[in-house]
């Protein structure tokens, strides 16, 4: 037996205990006569002494040339410590050591194991398993266990089975690029990487799964950013005989029990928004509701004046910073270079400073008294002492930007807490999106979403109204899930292939397998999928899903710690008939 405790576990209830514990040396203190070292393993630490009066001169040798990160395994005799450390479960009591086995030395590690690390990103990630021994690395890890352990019994408990989908497929069309495979016994030919199981999960329900569940790899060939990796994980859910009220009542309780058992939150039920009404009052299909500062449109009131840049926009939108009035102006010029920048786009910010005496000082004084700055107040539901930020422009762009500044703006003023919780399901998606890069409408979610059923009609004369059964679960301003109630009928689906420019021919090549399956009697069915790596980093109050991930890709999308990727040799290329340009 290697170890008859961990690292975590001894307290004076064991005092006078001989035991065996293995782990990594944290550090080590010297004082000549007592060395005590740090003994550190998934669990906990434990401090080891070596003393001179009594422990043998050899093992105080021994413990003199330990290293940091060396493996060792001791034995010893549980004692009260001397001076105890209350902030560690093990602070009371220490190990005087009878016996230690080097069981591996360690080079000098090239970065220190503390929760506060020295070590840059790209040397951790290099490292990452050095990273992994760290505080807050590991207890990421295991905190992504426990929450995906809780999914399997929640789903579990309410009938979803878990079913396996394959991982070389054919492509699913997600909206992004796929990775693919070559096949070496299918000349020519490729496997695409899963950018989600979404035809495997309606397949399932035509074979009468009923409900399902996964949590399972996907891979999306995009472009990466602080919440997306080209590898992630979801759990992919699908349910049989069901509507939209069923599948959002169903995850919101997921998602309520994830809140309870791993957060201790217990939180109401989940406000439902449209999207077009997220997108008015927030910008933003993703909006974050634990603050205000909703959007307040004001072309009515700030228009047909003198100020042409105004009158000449499609809209003009405000929000009321609170609190915003104590800013200099020196901070506001800040801000408005910060709109400015290109990231942002936004041609300039006109402001409003509301007085603490009721009175109004803005930026277009020239063009605007103190009744029309009153009415922008009220549409801002701007109050005393606040500042009243106003961008104009094309609507979809100034969302945009008004959207960006409001959460700038929230962070700056620490009105994110990542210890409150505020889901919200947004609803009524477009269906399609028309793309100005192709010049052709793309199924906004994807093309097995049904549209709703009475803007059916709307589908030849007006595209971009029809709205679609598909939602998203957002939580604290990050989108954590999304589906939609999934077409069903043959005819109704090659409508759809026909609407985003699919030929029958192409269809037929590309989801006919599906199209076949629907002449065997599907069920109406629906889903969502949940970012795992998304909702276990929000549930940890943090946004960077990486962090989260064990061995994760940077923003190249590179392993930088096992190269990948990387080219591969001319045998290999032979082999799967690929040449290289
Ligand atoms: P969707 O494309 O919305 O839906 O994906 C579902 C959820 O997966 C997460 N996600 C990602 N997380 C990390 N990195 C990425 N690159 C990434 N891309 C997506 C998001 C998102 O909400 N098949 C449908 C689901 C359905 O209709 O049932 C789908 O994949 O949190």
């Amino acid at each position: 037996m290697y170890r008859t405790h961990h690292c975590g576990e001894l307290n004076a209830s064991h005092i006078n205990q001989t035991v065996t514990l293995c782990g990594w040396v944290q550090k080590t203190r010297n004082k000549g006569f007592v060395i005590w070292v740090d003994l550190r393993d998934r669990y906990g630490i434990t401090q080891l002494i070596f003393d001179a009066e009594r422990s043998e001169k050899t093992l105080m040798e021994s413990a003199k040339n330990l290293g940091r990160e060396f493996v060792l395994q001791i034995t010893g005799t549980v004692i009260e410590r001397a001076s105890k450390n209350p902030n560690i479960p093990t602070g009371d009591i220490e190990i005087l050591v009878d016996s230690l086995t080097i069981l591996n030395e360690a080079k000098t590690p090239p970065f220190t194991i503390e929760d506060d690390t020295d070590g840059g990103e790209e040397l951790r990630m290099k490292y990452r398993y050095l990273d992994i021994r760290r505080n807050p690395v590991k207890n990421n890890l295991i905190f992504r266990h426990k929450v995906t352990q809780e999914v399997r019994n929640y789903l579990s408990s309410i009938n979803f089975i878990e079913v396996e989908t394959p991982y070389l497929i054919k492509s699913t069309p997600e909206g992004a690029r796929d990775f693919v495979v070559p096949s070496r016994m299918n000349e020519g030919q490729f496997y695409a990487l899963p950018q989600s199981p979404q035809t495997f999960k309606q397949l399932l329900m035509v074979g009468g799964m009923d409900q399902y569940f996964q949590i399972v790899k996907c891979f999306r060939d995009e472009d990466l950013r602080a919440d997306r990796q080209p590898e992630f994980t979801q759990i992919d859910c699908e349910m049989s005989f069901v509507e939209q009220d069923d599948i959002l009542n169903t995850f919101e309780g997921l998602t309520r029990h994830l809140l309870k058992t791993i957060n201790g939150v217990e939180v109401g039920t989940f406000p439902r928004m449209s999207y077009d009404e997220a997108m008015k009052t927030y910008g933003n299909d993703k909006p974050d509701i634990r603050f205000g500062m909703a959007f307040g449109e004001l072309n009515e009131v700030a228009q047909h004046k003198d100020f042409k840049v105004f009158n000449t926009a499609e809209l003009v939108v405000g929000i009321a910073v609170p609190g915003g009035n104590s800013m200099s102006r020196k901070d506001i010029d800040k801000l408005i270079d910060w709109v400015r920048r290109p990231q942002i786009g936004a041609m300039g910010m006109v402001y409003v400073r509301c007085n603490e005496d009721g009175s109004y000082k803005s930026s277009v004084d020239k063009f605007y008294d103190q009744t029309d700055l009153a009415k922008w107040a009220e549409l801002t539901k701007a109050k005393s002492g606040d500042l009243i930020c106003v961008l104009s422009g094309k609507t979809k762009a100034v969302r945009a930007q008004l959207s960006a500044l409001r959460m700038e703006l929230a962070e700056r003023l620490g009105l994110r807490n990542p210890k409150e919780f505020a889901p919200l399901w947004v609803t009524d998606f477009p269906l399609l999106e028309w793309d100005e890069e192709t010049q052709r409408y793309h199924a906004m979610h994807h093309p097995f979403t049904a549209p709703k059923p009475d803007h059916i009609e709307l589908l030849n004369s007006d595209p971009s109204a029809v709205r679609a059964n598909a939602y998203d679960l957002v939580l604290n301003g990050n989108e954590i899930g999304g589906g939609s109630i999934r077409i069903y009928d043959k005819k109704m689906q090659a409508l759809m292939f026909d609407h985003l420019g699919f030929t029958p021919e192409e269809a037929k090549a590309q989801f006919g397998f599906l199209m076949n399956a629907f002449e065997y009697g599907a069920p109406p069915h629906g889903g969502i999928a949940f970012g795992l790596d998304r909702l276990v980093a929000i549930l940890g109050g943090q946004e960077t899903i990486r962090d989260f991930i064990a061995f994760p890709k940077n923003n190249s999308g590179r392993d930088v710690m096992i190269d990948a990727p990387s080219p591969i040799d001319s045998m290999q290329l032979n082999e799967l008939n690929l040449k290289l340009k």
